[in-house]
């Protein structure tokens, strides 16, 4: 089962020595896709985004494209490129429509970046600052896992919509929002070997604590394994699970997923909500497609294992929802496929009620639920 053993000492450890990272939350996560207009209506209709800002020729940027999409305290930014010169494309041919850049709201995005440089992470955008009439923002970035960066994202002095830059959007098109809260968590899939390297930089350059680690031993099928270290900074707001693939008979879906993005990338962002149910039956009837339910069995297992759920457990079960618990208390939670054509990005539907893990419960049948898409792909057999 999941370990939760540092946390408190690191935690006392951050008190003490002070956390020299102090990030707010997840500022934005911003996708570099091929057509930004079709996949900002696409999270619009199936997801219940929001139109919040707009970048392009109509604000004077010649360059490139970008639809801003908000729901509670998530905001999305899908950007496409405005020529064949334009350097997003070789990301775009490289890997597909992906996340690019995680940013993280911080209060001082100059000393974030001279922390963290300091620390020897690489310089993606030294601090930067943006203005328009309502104020200034500034940024600054490094690169982290593979082709994806962190910004540092400093709004204390910026009372506008969304960044300098972009203007107010509101088309006439807007469907409801589906319940999607802010994000949870968001999972970083790294090469053979690679899950400790990166767990030792988000430590040394980022201040980060690991909360939790699962081997190959407690992830794994019959047929494929994984193992996963939880990264999480100082105040927790912040975490970021590293996935690395294992030796199995067959292919892991880790192996899948570098395949096709060649290389590594963000592999799920977990979106919480208040009621799965809902949020779930309103995804599915605008057209999100769910990995399929496991058997029955795990229902009857979980009725044993779980007595304290609130929720329905048939009613759960028919839409396929999973559960898991800890000694803090259980969570409820369900996995998209593929937002894209390529088998990499997913997302995560997660209800908490207590439960500070990532469902170590749940991995063994939603494995070998993506085990029977990955058979449907013919990328399962090595
Ligand atoms: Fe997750």
């Amino acid at each position: 089962m999941e370990t939760k053993d540092i946390a408190p000492t690191l935690k006392k450890i951050y008190k003490e020595a002070g956390d020299f990272l102090p990030l707010n939350g997840t500022d934005y996560v911003e996708f570099y896709v091929g057509n930004a207009k079709q996949a900002a209506h696409y999270y619009k209709t199936a997801f219940g985004f929001q139109d919040l800002a707009y970048s392009g020729l109509e604000t004077g940027n010649k360059e490139t494209t970008s639809y801003v999409l908000q729901q509670d305290k998530i905001r999305l930014v899908f950007t496409s490129p405005l020529s064949s010169k334009h350097p997003i494309n070789e990301h775009l041919a490289k890997h597909g429509d992906g996340v690019k850049v995680i940013a993280l709201w911080v209060d001082d995005a100059t000393k974030s970046f001279e922390e963290t440089v300091k620390r020897g992470a690489k310089a993606y955008m030294q601090p930067t600052k943006e203005e328009d009439e309502t104020g200034h923002t500034i940024r600054s970035g490094i690169h982290a896992y593979g082709d994806t960066v962190h910004l540092f994202v400093e709004r204390k002095n910026y009372t506008g919509t969304f960044l300098p830059g972009y203007k107010t959007y509101k088309s006439t098109y807007q469907p409801k929002p589906t319940g999607l809260r802010y994000i949870d968590h968001m999972v970083g899939n790294v090469d053979w070997n690679q899950m400790n390297v990166w767990v030792e930089w988000y430590q040394k350059t980022m201040g980060f604590i690991n909360l939790l680690t699962f081997d190959d031993k407690q992830i794994h099928t019959e047929y494929s394994a994984l193992m996963s270290k939880v990264m999480a900074n100082g105040n927790g707001r912040i975490k970021f699970p590293i996935n690395e693939p294992a030796e199995g008979k067959k292919k892991s879906q880790i192996e899948e997923y570098i395949q096709f993005y060649e290389g590594p990338g963000c592999q799920h962002i977990a979106v919480a909500t208040d009621n799965i149910l809902q949020t779930v039956q309103d995804l599915k009837s605008r057209g999100v497609e769910f990995l399929s339910a496991p058997p029955k069995t795990y229902y009857d297992d979980v009725r044993v294992r779980i007595p304290n759920v609130k929720e329905d457990i048939d009613t759960l079960a028919k839409e396929g929802i999973l559960i898991d618990c800890d000694e803090d208390g259980y969570l409820l939670q369900i996995f998209t496929k593929p937002q894209q054509d390529r088998p990499t990005l997913f997302f995560e539907i997660i209800e908490r009620h207590g439960a500070q893990g990532f469902g170590a419960g749940n991995f063994k049948s939603l494995f070998e639920s993506i085990e029977r898409e990955q058979a449907l792909r013919g990328t399962l057999d090595k």
